[in-house]
């Protein structure tokens, strides 16, 4: 079933050991952490070093999207700080393929990334190889965006290759992910909903992810 992968820019960096502590309190399996250059988007965000405190308060797998212009350069340092898996862009390594021995000798798995003006086909020569397939519904670089539902027909191409070739990648979606769009999200194909905003700022994060139990439930059948 589709599950909410909270995106931990969102998150209030002055408590971050009690909002870690929330999220391994409501069973999240999955957190998403966005590594930015200020030069592949235009901002920065964090490096290894937090990776490795969030490593230390957490059991769950750590997701971390590298929006790096030359994200080979880190692989090393961020899974020894305790990243899973390392996505990295198909803008940035238009034939991936060199680099996915790099990151799996380091023992993480493999995500690939396309921004909301890629065209699907640029990836689905490399879908073969990996784990996770990370599709943009923002420009990247910035958390708290609205929704691009260009994303959702992206979802779908994506989702009917993994079909057709019988794939085990799993389909996340990053930006703007709420519960307005979350229900279109997981009717197109989308497993895992990486949400930044609309997960730190809910009211009730339990409600919200119930809510979305739902969603899922009823469209997944
Ligand atoms: C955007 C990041 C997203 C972002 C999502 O560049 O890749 O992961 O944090 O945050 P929201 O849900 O706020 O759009
Ligand atoms: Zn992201």
């Amino acid at each position: 079933m589709a599950s909410v992968a909270p995106s931990v820019l969102a998150a209030d960096f002055t408590q971050l050991g009690d909002e870690i502590a929330s999220i391994n309190a409501l069973g999240i399996e999955l957190l998403h952490l966005d590594i930015m250059d200020g030069h592949f988007v235009p901002n920065i965000s964090f490096g290894p070093g937090i990776v490795g405190h969030i490593d230390r308060l957490t059991d769950a797998f750590l997701d971390v999207h590298l929006m790096l212009s030359e994200p080979e350069r880190y692989y090393e340092a961020f899974a020894r700080a305790g990243a899973d898996s390392l996505t990295i862009h198909i803008e940035v390594h238009p034939d991936p393929r060199p680099q996915w021995p790099q990151i799996r000798q380091h023992g993480c798995r493999c995500g690939l990334s396309l921004n909301p003006s890629t065209p699907v086909d640029d990836i689905v020569p490399f879908l073969d190889d990996v784990d996770f397939v990370l599709v943009m519904s923002v420009e990247p670089g910035f958390g708290g965006q609205s929704f691009l539902p260009v994303a959702l027909d992206k979802i779908r191409e994506v989702r009917q290759v993994i079909a057709e070739r019988g794939l085990s990648a799993q389909i996340q979606v990053d930006g703007g992910v709420s519960l307005e769009n979350a229900g279109a999200c997981i009717e197109a194909g989308a497993d895992i909903l990486i949400m930044g905003t609309q997960f730190f700022r809910a009211r009730e994060r339990k409600t919200l992810l119930e809510q979305i139990d739902q969603l899922a439930s009823a469209r997944e059948g």
